[in-house]
Protein backbone atom coordinates (compact mmCIF):
# COMPACT_ATOMS: atom_id res chain seq x y z
CA UNK A 1 0.00 0.00 0.00
CA UNK A 2 1.36 3.40 -0.67
CA UNK A 3 2.41 5.67 1.92
CA UNK A 4 0.27 8.24 3.87
CA UNK A 5 0.76 11.53 2.76
CA UNK A 6 1.42 13.89 5.92
CA UNK A 7 0.18 17.69 5.76
CA UNK A 8 0.68 20.57 7.67
CA UNK A 9 -2.17 23.73 6.91
CA UNK A 10 -0.67 27.28 8.55
CA UNK A 11 -3.11 30.18 8.51
CA UNK A 12 -6.65 28.94 10.09
CA UNK A 13 -8.72 31.56 9.74
CA UNK A 14 -11.85 31.54 6.88
CA UNK A 15 -10.71 29.62 3.92
CA UNK A 16 -9.00 27.18 5.93
CA UNK A 17 -12.14 25.61 6.67
CA UNK A 18 -12.04 24.56 2.39
CA UNK A 19 -8.78 23.05 3.10
CA UNK A 20 -9.81 21.04 6.27
CA UNK A 21 -13.41 20.05 4.74
CA UNK A 22 -10.98 18.90 1.34
CA UNK A 23 -8.32 17.42 3.62
CA UNK A 24 -10.78 14.77 5.47
CA UNK A 25 -12.40 14.11 2.09
CA UNK A 26 -8.57 12.65 0.46
CA UNK A 27 -7.68 8.97 0.61
CA UNK A 28 -3.94 8.57 1.55
CA UNK A 29 -3.65 12.02 3.05
CA UNK A 30 -3.32 12.46 6.67
CA UNK A 31 -3.20 16.71 8.59
CA UNK A 32 -0.49 15.93 10.94
CA UNK A 33 0.02 19.71 11.97
CA UNK A 34 -1.68 23.24 11.69
CA UNK A 35 -0.19 26.23 12.84
CA UNK A 36 -1.51 30.01 13.50
CA UNK A 37 0.32 32.47 15.10
CA UNK A 38 -3.46 33.25 17.10
CA UNK A 39 -2.88 30.00 19.28
CA UNK A 40 -6.63 29.82 20.03
CA UNK A 41 -7.15 29.31 16.39
CA UNK A 42 -4.33 26.72 16.37
CA UNK A 43 -5.71 24.98 19.03
CA UNK A 44 -9.47 24.43 17.78
CA UNK A 45 -8.41 23.72 14.26
CA UNK A 46 -5.79 20.74 15.83
CA UNK A 47 -8.87 19.72 17.90
CA UNK A 48 -11.17 19.47 14.40
CA UNK A 49 -8.29 17.26 13.00
CA UNK A 50 -6.65 15.56 15.77
CA UNK A 51 -3.08 16.45 15.05
CA UNK A 52 -0.97 19.17 16.43
CA UNK A 53 -1.04 22.78 16.92
CA UNK A 54 1.78 25.17 16.88
CA UNK A 55 1.64 28.88 16.52
CA UNK A 56 4.66 29.36 14.99
CA UNK A 57 5.22 28.39 11.74
CA UNK A 58 8.89 26.92 11.78
CA UNK A 59 7.85 24.07 14.01
CA UNK A 60 6.00 22.13 11.71
CA UNK A 61 8.32 23.26 9.01
CA UNK A 62 11.01 21.54 11.28
CA UNK A 63 9.12 18.08 11.47
CA UNK A 64 10.40 15.43 8.67
CA UNK A 65 7.53 13.32 8.53
CA UNK A 66 5.52 16.32 7.23
CA UNK A 67 5.54 16.41 3.37
CA UNK A 68 2.99 19.20 2.26
CA UNK A 69 2.02 22.29 3.71
CA UNK A 70 -0.73 24.42 2.47
CA UNK A 71 -0.20 28.12 2.88
CA UNK A 72 -4.32 29.89 4.23
CA UNK A 73 -2.66 33.31 5.08
CA UNK A 74 -2.80 36.77 4.15
CA UNK A 75 -1.59 37.62 1.26
CA UNK A 76 1.66 39.75 2.27
CA UNK A 77 3.14 36.73 3.93
CA UNK A 78 2.73 33.95 1.03
CA UNK A 79 5.99 34.81 -0.62
CA UNK A 80 8.33 34.40 2.47
CA UNK A 81 6.21 31.47 3.70
CA UNK A 82 6.68 29.15 0.75
CA UNK A 83 9.85 30.21 0.57
CA UNK A 84 10.82 28.87 3.70
CA UNK A 85 8.49 25.90 2.93
CA UNK A 86 10.40 25.15 0.36
CA UNK A 87 13.75 25.47 1.71
CA UNK A 88 12.36 23.28 4.06
CA UNK A 89 11.81 20.39 1.37
CA UNK A 90 7.96 20.19 1.48
CA UNK A 91 5.60 20.43 -1.35
CA UNK A 92 3.69 23.68 -0.69
CA UNK A 93 0.36 24.41 -2.03
CA UNK A 94 -0.41 28.60 -1.78
CA UNK A 95 -3.59 30.27 -1.66
CA UNK A 96 -3.76 32.54 -4.15
CA UNK A 97 -2.06 35.06 -4.95
CA UNK A 98 1.13 34.16 -5.15
CA UNK A 99 2.80 36.85 -3.83
CA UNK A 100 2.26 40.74 -3.90
CA UNK A 101 4.72 41.62 -6.55
CA UNK A 102 6.27 39.82 -9.33
CA UNK A 103 9.63 40.14 -7.72
CA UNK A 104 8.58 38.22 -4.66
CA UNK A 105 6.67 35.85 -7.13
CA UNK A 106 10.40 35.48 -8.59
CA UNK A 107 11.90 34.88 -5.70
CA UNK A 108 9.51 31.77 -5.06
CA UNK A 109 10.03 30.82 -8.43
CA UNK A 110 14.28 31.08 -7.74
CA UNK A 111 13.73 28.82 -4.42
CA UNK A 112 11.60 26.01 -6.50
CA UNK A 113 14.00 24.37 -8.83
CA UNK A 114 12.21 20.88 -8.40
CA UNK A 115 8.58 22.05 -9.08
CA UNK A 116 7.14 21.56 -6.01
CA UNK A 117 4.73 24.94 -5.45
CA UNK A 118 1.42 24.74 -6.99
CA UNK A 119 -0.90 27.81 -6.79
CA UNK A 120 -4.40 27.93 -5.88
CA UNK A 121 -6.84 29.07 -8.95
CA UNK A 122 -9.65 26.18 -8.27
CA UNK A 123 -11.96 27.78 -10.91
CA UNK A 124 -9.42 26.51 -13.42
CA UNK A 125 -11.11 23.14 -12.19
CA UNK A 126 -14.78 23.97 -12.87
CA UNK A 127 -16.79 21.87 -15.64
CA UNK A 128 -17.73 24.86 -17.42
CA UNK A 129 -13.85 26.12 -17.47
CA UNK A 130 -12.53 23.33 -18.31
CA UNK A 131 -15.05 22.54 -21.50
CA UNK A 132 -14.05 26.32 -22.25
CA UNK A 133 -10.30 25.75 -22.22
CA UNK A 134 -11.03 22.73 -24.59
CA UNK A 135 -13.33 24.58 -27.35
CA UNK A 136 -10.56 27.65 -27.44
CA UNK A 137 -7.72 24.45 -28.11
CA UNK A 138 -10.04 22.98 -30.44
CA UNK A 139 -11.43 26.10 -31.86
CA UNK A 140 -14.46 24.43 -31.51
CA UNK A 141 -16.31 27.84 -32.92
CA UNK A 142 -13.23 28.73 -35.27
CA UNK A 143 -10.45 30.76 -33.89
CA UNK A 144 -11.09 33.12 -30.22
CA UNK A 145 -10.96 36.91 -30.90
CA UNK A 146 -12.18 38.21 -27.80
CA UNK A 147 -12.49 37.70 -23.97
CA UNK A 148 -15.07 39.55 -21.26
CA UNK A 149 -14.49 39.35 -17.37
CA UNK A 150 -16.90 40.24 -14.99
CA UNK A 151 -16.72 40.25 -11.35
CA UNK A 152 -19.69 42.62 -9.26
CA UNK A 153 -19.37 41.32 -5.65
CA UNK A 154 -20.34 43.02 -2.64
CA UNK A 155 -17.82 43.64 0.28
CA UNK A 156 -18.74 45.99 3.46
CA UNK A 157 -16.55 48.16 5.42
CA UNK A 158 -17.15 45.48 8.27
CA UNK A 159 -15.28 42.98 5.52
CA UNK A 160 -12.48 45.48 5.66
CA UNK A 161 -12.37 45.96 9.52
CA UNK A 162 -9.96 43.06 10.68
CA UNK A 163 -5.90 43.47 10.95
CA UNK A 164 -5.15 42.88 6.72
CA UNK A 165 -7.78 43.23 4.20
CA UNK A 166 -8.03 47.41 3.08
CA UNK A 167 -4.40 47.73 4.03
CA UNK A 168 -1.51 48.04 0.92
CA UNK A 169 0.53 46.48 3.18
CA UNK A 170 -1.34 43.40 4.10
CA UNK A 171 -3.62 42.90 1.27
CA UNK A 172 -2.13 44.23 -1.21
CA UNK A 173 -4.46 45.53 -3.48
CA UNK A 174 -8.41 45.40 -3.09
CA UNK A 175 -11.03 43.84 -5.56
CA UNK A 176 -8.45 42.93 -8.11
CA UNK A 177 -5.35 41.69 -6.09
CA UNK A 178 -7.94 39.41 -3.96
CA UNK A 179 -11.08 38.59 -5.48
CA UNK A 180 -11.50 38.84 -9.10
CA UNK A 181 -7.65 37.89 -9.31
CA UNK A 182 -9.58 34.11 -9.90
CA UNK A 183 -11.60 35.72 -13.18
CA UNK A 184 -8.59 37.19 -14.68
CA UNK A 185 -6.71 34.29 -14.35
CA UNK A 186 -9.57 32.88 -16.41
CA UNK A 187 -8.88 35.55 -18.73
CA UNK A 188 -5.32 35.05 -19.22
CA UNK A 189 -5.12 31.25 -19.33
CA UNK A 190 -8.35 31.17 -22.02
CA UNK A 191 -6.79 33.94 -23.69
CA UNK A 192 -3.10 32.28 -24.15
CA UNK A 193 -1.33 34.49 -22.12
CA UNK A 194 -1.23 38.67 -22.04
CA UNK A 195 1.38 40.93 -22.70
CA UNK A 196 0.20 44.42 -22.17
CA UNK A 197 -2.64 45.81 -19.41
CA UNK A 198 -3.92 49.16 -19.79
CA UNK A 199 -6.73 50.76 -17.12
CA UNK A 200 -7.40 51.85 -14.45
CA UNK A 201 -8.33 51.31 -10.47
CA UNK A 202 -10.37 53.47 -8.62
CA UNK A 203 -12.25 53.73 -4.84
CA UNK A 204 -15.47 54.05 -5.67
CA UNK A 205 -17.71 53.27 -2.65
CA UNK A 206 -16.01 51.28 0.44
CA UNK A 207 -14.79 54.18 2.88
CA UNK A 208 -11.40 53.78 4.76
CA UNK A 209 -9.82 51.36 2.83
CA UNK A 210 -6.30 51.78 1.37
CA UNK A 211 -7.10 49.77 -1.91
CA UNK A 212 -9.47 50.04 -4.89
CA UNK A 213 -12.86 48.75 -5.19
CA UNK A 214 -13.17 48.99 -8.74
CA UNK A 215 -11.23 48.49 -12.13
CA UNK A 216 -11.29 48.18 -15.19
CA UNK A 217 -9.16 46.81 -18.22
CA UNK A 218 -8.09 46.37 -21.65
CA UNK A 219 -5.78 43.47 -21.97
CA UNK A 220 -3.57 42.13 -24.62
CA UNK A 221 -2.67 38.80 -25.09
CA UNK A 222 0.58 37.34 -27.12
CA UNK A 223 -1.67 36.00 -29.90
CA UNK A 224 -3.75 39.00 -30.41
CA UNK A 225 -6.64 37.86 -28.59
CA UNK A 226 -8.18 40.86 -26.66
CA UNK A 227 -9.86 41.36 -23.32
CA UNK A 228 -12.26 43.69 -21.42
CA UNK A 229 -12.26 43.43 -17.67
CA UNK A 230 -14.28 44.90 -15.15
CA UNK A 231 -14.43 44.33 -11.50
CA UNK A 232 -16.16 45.75 -8.64
CA UNK A 233 -16.49 45.42 -4.63
CA UNK A 234 -18.77 47.59 -4.64
CA UNK A 235 -22.34 46.27 -5.95
CA UNK A 236 -25.55 45.20 -3.83
CA UNK A 237 -24.95 41.42 -4.14
CA UNK A 238 -21.90 38.76 -5.17
CA UNK A 239 -23.61 38.66 -8.83
CA UNK A 240 -22.38 35.55 -10.66
CA UNK A 241 -19.39 35.97 -12.28
CA UNK A 242 -19.23 36.44 -15.91
CA UNK A 243 -16.44 35.12 -19.07
CA UNK A 244 -17.51 35.93 -22.78
CA UNK A 245 -15.57 34.34 -25.25
CA UNK A 246 -16.24 35.81 -28.84
CA UNK A 247 -15.16 33.05 -31.42
CA UNK A 248 -15.31 33.53 -35.05
CA UNK A 249 -18.49 32.04 -35.22
CA UNK A 250 -20.22 31.66 -32.04
CA UNK A 251 -19.89 33.45 -28.44
CA UNK A 252 -19.99 31.43 -25.67
CA UNK A 253 -21.05 32.65 -21.98
CA UNK A 254 -19.40 30.99 -18.66
CA UNK A 255 -21.74 32.01 -15.97
CA UNK A 256 -20.50 31.38 -12.71
CA UNK A 257 -20.20 27.51 -12.94
CA UNK A 258 -21.89 27.17 -15.93
CA UNK A 259 -21.44 27.42 -19.99
CA UNK A 260 -23.83 28.45 -22.11
CA UNK A 261 -24.12 29.12 -26.07
CA UNK A 262 -25.34 32.60 -27.57
CA UNK A 263 -27.95 31.52 -30.37
CA UNK A 264 -29.42 35.37 -31.53
CA UNK A 265 -30.65 36.29 -28.34
CA UNK A 266 -31.41 33.12 -26.66
CA UNK A 267 -28.80 31.53 -24.55
CA UNK A 268 -28.69 27.16 -25.28
CA UNK A 269 -27.67 25.81 -21.75
CA UNK A 270 -24.01 23.54 -23.00
CA UNK A 271 -22.38 22.51 -19.32
CA UNK A 272 -24.27 22.34 -15.99
CA UNK A 273 -22.46 23.95 -13.11
CA UNK A 274 -20.41 21.54 -10.60
CA UNK A 275 -21.72 23.18 -7.46
CA UNK A 276 -22.74 20.72 -4.97
CA UNK A 277 -24.94 21.68 -1.99
CA UNK A 278 -23.52 21.86 1.06
CA UNK A 279 -20.02 23.42 -0.37
CA UNK A 280 -18.72 26.80 0.84
CA UNK A 281 -19.81 29.79 -0.84
CA UNK A 282 -20.96 29.03 -4.33
CA UNK A 283 -19.10 31.80 -6.19
CA UNK A 284 -16.01 29.95 -5.11
CA UNK A 285 -17.02 27.10 -7.34
CA UNK A 286 -16.20 23.47 -6.30
CA UNK A 287 -12.53 23.77 -7.63
CA UNK A 288 -10.71 23.08 -4.10
CA UNK A 289 -11.66 19.79 -3.88
CA UNK A 290 -10.88 18.87 -7.40
CA UNK A 291 -7.40 21.12 -7.38
CA UNK A 292 -6.06 19.67 -4.21
CA UNK A 293 -7.20 16.10 -5.27
CA UNK A 294 -4.98 17.13 -8.37
CA UNK A 295 -2.08 18.33 -6.01
CA UNK A 296 -1.98 15.17 -4.11
CA UNK A 297 -2.27 12.98 -7.22
CA UNK A 298 0.61 15.25 -8.86
CA UNK A 299 2.59 14.29 -5.09
CA UNK A 300 2.06 10.38 -4.98
CA UNK A 301 3.01 10.13 -8.80
CA UNK A 302 5.96 12.91 -8.80
CA UNK A 303 3.90 14.72 -11.56
CA UNK A 304 4.32 18.36 -12.09
CA UNK A 305 1.56 20.72 -11.19
CA UNK A 306 -0.79 22.32 -13.62
CA UNK A 307 -0.61 25.86 -11.41
CA UNK A 308 2.78 25.72 -11.15
CA UNK A 309 4.60 28.52 -9.80
CA UNK A 310 4.66 29.89 -13.87
CA UNK A 311 1.36 30.13 -14.03
CA UNK A 312 0.58 31.47 -10.92
CA UNK A 313 2.89 34.29 -11.14
CA UNK A 314 0.73 35.27 -15.00
CA UNK A 315 -2.26 36.42 -12.59
CA UNK A 316 0.07 38.95 -10.84
CA UNK A 317 1.80 40.07 -13.51
CA UNK A 318 -1.60 41.02 -14.98
CA UNK A 319 -2.78 42.46 -11.44
CA UNK A 320 0.62 44.29 -10.79
CA UNK A 321 0.62 46.17 -14.30
CA UNK A 322 -2.90 47.21 -14.18
CA UNK A 323 -1.97 49.35 -11.08
CA UNK A 324 1.08 50.57 -12.66
CA UNK A 325 -0.99 51.09 -15.95
CA UNK A 326 -3.56 53.19 -13.37
CA UNK A 327 -0.63 55.47 -12.07
CA UNK A 328 0.71 56.19 -14.99
CA UNK A 329 -2.26 56.80 -17.24
CA UNK A 330 -0.96 54.71 -20.14
CA UNK A 331 -0.36 51.27 -21.36
CA UNK A 332 2.10 48.78 -19.66
CA UNK A 333 4.10 45.66 -21.37
CA UNK A 334 4.04 42.51 -19.03
N1 LIG B 1 -9.27 30.46 -3.31
C1 LIG B 1 -10.31 31.13 -2.81
O1 LIG B 1 -11.40 31.09 -3.34
C2 LIG B 1 -10.10 31.90 -1.56
C3 LIG B 1 -11.22 32.32 -0.81
C4 LIG B 1 -10.98 33.03 0.37
C5 LIG B 1 -9.69 33.35 0.75
N2 LIG B 1 -8.65 32.96 -0.03
C6 LIG B 1 -7.26 33.29 0.31
O2 LIG B 1 -6.89 32.61 1.50
C7 LIG B 1 -5.95 33.39 2.22
C8 LIG B 1 -6.42 33.60 3.63
O3 LIG B 1 -7.65 34.30 3.59
P1 LIG B 1 -8.72 34.14 4.75
O4 LIG B 1 -9.95 34.77 4.26
O5 LIG B 1 -8.73 32.75 5.25
O6 LIG B 1 -8.05 35.09 5.86
P2 LIG B 1 -8.26 35.00 7.46
O7 LIG B 1 -7.80 36.30 8.00
O8 LIG B 1 -9.65 34.54 7.75
O9 LIG B 1 -7.27 33.83 7.89
C9 LIG B 1 -5.89 33.98 7.88
C10 LIG B 1 -5.32 33.25 9.08
O10 LIG B 1 -3.89 33.34 9.04
C11 LIG B 1 -3.44 33.54 10.38
N3 LIG B 1 -2.10 34.13 10.39
C12 LIG B 1 -1.74 35.43 10.22
N4 LIG B 1 -0.41 35.58 10.36
C13 LIG B 1 0.10 34.35 10.60
C14 LIG B 1 1.41 33.85 10.85
N5 LIG B 1 2.48 34.67 10.85
N6 LIG B 1 1.56 32.53 11.10
C15 LIG B 1 0.48 31.69 11.11
N7 LIG B 1 -0.78 32.11 10.89
C16 LIG B 1 -0.98 33.41 10.63
C17 LIG B 1 -4.49 34.45 10.99
O11 LIG B 1 -4.46 34.44 12.40
C18 LIG B 1 -5.76 33.86 10.42
O12 LIG B 1 -6.30 32.86 11.25
C19 LIG B 1 -5.75 34.65 1.41
O13 LIG B 1 -4.68 34.51 0.56
C20 LIG B 1 -7.04 34.76 0.60
O14 LIG B 1 -6.88 35.49 -0.60
C21 LIG B 1 -8.84 32.22 -1.15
Amino acid sequence: MAQEIRAAIIGCGNIYGMHRDVLRQLPGVRVAAVADNKPERAKKAAQELECDAYSDYWELLAREDIQTVHICTPHYLHAQMAIDALRAGKYVITEKPMALCVSDARRIIAADPGGRLCVVFQNRYNDASVALKKMVEEQTYGPLKALRGMVTWKRTAEYYADDWHGTLEKEGGGVMTNQAIHTLDLVQWLGGGACSVSGSVTLDRIPGIEVEDSAHAFIRMKNGVTAVFYATNAYETDAPVEVEAVFEQATVLLRAADLYLWQGAELKHLVSGNAQPGQHKDYWGVGHLRQLADFYRCVAEGRPFAIDGEQGIEAVKLVRGLYASSALGKEVEL
